[in-house]
């Protein structure tokens, strides 16, 4: 096993300040706050920095501290969870925690921000500021207006502002270009740091080094050799208590045009120049350019209704708190998709992401065409053993191979067999939330793995008619199973089949 630790080697971020304006809510306390802690482990957090939280609940930035210091502890620890599985060193949050304060504000009330003003003039990050919008998402605009219109966004002589926005960007097409122009008309797209923190795992950013870092696989990777492809992102989780905000989102505005369509870039884009930001992303957007427009009719919503996953009892979504008892937002959608160019023409990419499935599995599945049958007729050879590339991505992150091998014996017969990487049987993981590499990218003022305007439309405009067709009632499937049989229907009817889920 290698004992290396890629973020060891890197140097620690510019001097600024961190603004984190939601500061008492779900996102800074389980992924922010512990990834800001395994930054300061690592030594990547700026020499002289600050972070700033602001939030509307009236508290002393020594009541922050303390509360914060007892929930960082709680997920650092805790086996199992994002960042978890590790010990606390009480020495690193502690030269944290100093840096941290806190003010109550509320977002609506332009004082607020003429507080922060004042406190930030007071800061040690040398007049660098990344403003964190961990806020609901109507709050993303007019939260950028009024710190436009506190002179906030301004950069000072050889200082930075720049913006962190959260997902959901937007909630269809129309909305997110307004978004867009409302944001871009404060700051330049170089300020704007859009994030998806899938972006943030280190098996999504491998795709790339996998791809393009071989030269054993691309000579393979297009419609020549490639049957199909296959993109799962299953959960064994519910709405878990996010009722009100998951009826207006559903599964499709929730996962797709965001965490599903990174790994869909990622997979189909051709190779670009550089690591450079801009040749990346131009080589990403490109795949969205190529791709048309989603058909509703190769698309599959479905619901899940009461069940048991891995042996938990889960109730019916339409009973879930703040969920409407005659709802029809989706919990599971299926989507076929294509690329129309060079490399893709007539391989289609099938989509899938669900809640309360019977295991917890993202993987991007690349089927290759099948070896002409002829030369084992008269054997017991009867169909062509399938090829499978799996880049899993969660859990038992890995990668594997799976081909056929003659079975031992005096017959020919051939049986499928695989061939794996492990990632934990040769890199030592830390546990990480995968924002620490989002969050000091933004500080570094490397764009590589955010969004640009241009991708985020691109991304809604290919999955607008099925939004358009929202509205009739979803498939069904019982929780704790694969989704619903009409998803099984969309790929047979094309003579495939999803593969099963794998993982825990
Ligand atoms: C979030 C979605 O963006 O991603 C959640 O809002 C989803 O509904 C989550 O559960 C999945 O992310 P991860 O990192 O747990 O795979």
């Amino acid at each position: 096993m290698s004992d290396r630790i890629a973020r060891t080697d890197a140097a620690p971020a510019p001097d600024c300040t961190l603004v984190i304006f939601g500061a008492t809510g779900d996102l800074t306390h389980r992924l922010l706050m512990p990834a800001l802690y395994n930054l300061a482990r690592w030594k990547l957090l700026p020499t002289h920095f600050a972070i700033l939280g602001v939030s509307r609940t009236e508290m002393s930035s020594q009541d922050y501290r303390a509360d914060l210091t007892e929930r960082v502890r709680g997920f650092i620890t805790q086996k199992g969870g994002e960042a978890g599985g590790g010990t606390f060193d009480d020495a690193v949050w502690a030269g944290l925690a100093d840096r941290i304060s806190y003010m109550a504000g509320d977002l609506a009330d332009p004082k607020t921000f003429a507080s922060v003003k004042e406190r930030l003039a007071e800061a040690p990050g040398g007049g660098s500021v990344l403003f964190y919008l961990a806020v609901a998402a109507n709050l993303f605009g007019p939260t950028v207006r009024r710190l436009g219109e506190a002179g906030l966004l301004q950069e000072p002589e050889g200082a930075w502002r720049r913006v962190i926005i959260e997902k959901p960007f937007g909630h269809d097409l129309a909305s997110a270009r307004a978004l867009n122009r409302e944001i871009l008309g404060c700051l330049s797209e170089e300020q704007i740091f859009r994030i998806d923190h899938f972006l943030g795992k280190e098996t999504v950013q491998n795709i790339m080094a996998f791809r393009f870092g071989n030269g054993l696989f691309e000579p393979l990777w297009n419609r020549d050799h490639i049957d199909h492809v296959q993109i799962t992102v299953s959960e064994t989780v519910g709405v878990e208590g996010r009722g009100r905000f998951y009826e207006t989102t559903g599964a499709l505005r929730d996962m797709v045009p965001n965490h599903l369509f990174q790994l869909f870039t990622l997979v189909a884009m051709e190779p670009p120049v550089s690591f450079a930001a801009e040749a990346v992303r131009d080589k990403k957007q490109e795949v969205l350019l190529a791709a048309p427009s989603a058909s509703p009719e190769a698309a599959v919503r479905g619901q899940y209704t009461a069940g048991d996953v891995q042996g938990r009892p889960v109730k019916d979504y339409r009973h879930e708190p703040d969920v409407a008892g005659d709802s029809r937002t989706e919990t599971f959608v299926a989507l076929r998709l294509a690329v129309d160019n060079w490399r893709w023409a007539g391989v289609p990419f099938y989509l899938r992401t669900g809640k309360a499935m019977t295991r917890r599995d993202t993987e991007i599945a690349i089927r290759f065409k099948p070896a002409p049958l002829a030369l084992f007729r008269g054997t017991g050879v009867e169909a062509p053993i399938e090829n499978w590339l799996v880049l899993q991505l969660q859990p038992d992150e890995g990668i594997s191979l799976q081909f056929g091998a003659k079975v031992p014996g005096q017959t020919v017969r051939l049986d499928a067999v695989d061939m794996r990487f492990c990632y934990k049987d040769y890199f030592k993981i830390e546990p990480s939330t995968g924002y620490e590499t989002l969050i000091y990218d933004a500080m570094t003022g490397d764009s590589t793995l955010f969004q640009r305007a241009d991708m985020i439309e691109e991304g809604w405009r290919v999955v607008q008619p099925v939004l358009d067709a929202e509205g009739s009632e979803p498939a069904f499937y019982a929780a704790g199973s694969t989704g619903p049989a009409e998803a099984d229907a969309l790929l047979a009817r094309e003579g495939r089949a999803w593969r099963p889920l794998h993982g825990a």
